[in-house]
């Protein structure tokens, strides 16, 4: 386990487990659907998005964005992107591939903006569902693990853009996130 973990909150074996059987119960869901448009949301959900794929049985196109939140005039967040689709979406099914559902801002502003472009059906795939922190009204098709209000990394979640590729989540010391800046 990596030093500044606490404990490890999902292990790598229930983290494949469970994603298999959401490709499966997602795979299911589409049968006889157009296949969806997966849009991964950088950078957070690249090991899920990678694991879910790999294991959906459909013939599904993956296209990426990355976008910032940031708490609007009225707090109730907007968003920045950083990074486009760079093909049209109107009248595919889309599934949006989250690693974290926290205030709920990021999810809600992405599928309001696809659905401003005519996607046809958009549903949202989350690894992990942070319902105590939510703010907004938003709620994903397909949740992995419902976990409580604590400081997680790994399996894509970073903090200050580190920890992302340990391969489980874990729970962050929490010296590490109130450490003082040292002087270098
Ligand atoms: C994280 C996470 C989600 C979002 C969830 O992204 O990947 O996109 O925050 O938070 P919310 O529900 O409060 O909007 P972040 O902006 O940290 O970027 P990253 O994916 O590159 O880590």
């Amino acid at each position: 386990m990596h030093k500044d973990v606490a404990r490890i909150l999902i292990s790598e074996q229930e983290l494949q487990k469970r994603i298999r059987e959401l490709a499966e119960q997602i795979s299911s869901d589409y049968e006889g659907k157009k296949p969806p448009i997966v849009v991964g949301i950088l950078k957070g959900s690249c090991f899920f998005l990678t694991e879910l794929a790999k294991n959906m049985n459909l013939d599904v196109e993956l296209e990426f964005m990355r976008v910032r939140s940031y708490a609007g005039e009225n707090s109730t967040g907007n968003i920045q992107i950083l990074l486009d689709l760079d093909r049209d979406v109107s009248n595919e099914n889309i599934l949006i591939v989250e690693d974290i559902v926290d205030t709920g801002i990021t999810l809600k502003k992405v599928k309001e903006l696809l659905g401003n472009r005519c996607a046809n059906d958009i549903r949202i795939a989350a690894l992990l569902n942070k319902k105590e922190r939510r703010e907004v009204e938003i709620d994903a098709d397909y949740y992995g693990f419902e976990i409580p209000n604590e400081f997680v990394v790994g399996f894509g979640l970073d903090y200050n853009q580190k920890y992302r590729n340990l391969p489980y989540i874990g729970v962050l010391k929490e010296e590490v996130y109130t450490r003082q800046v040292s002087k270098e």
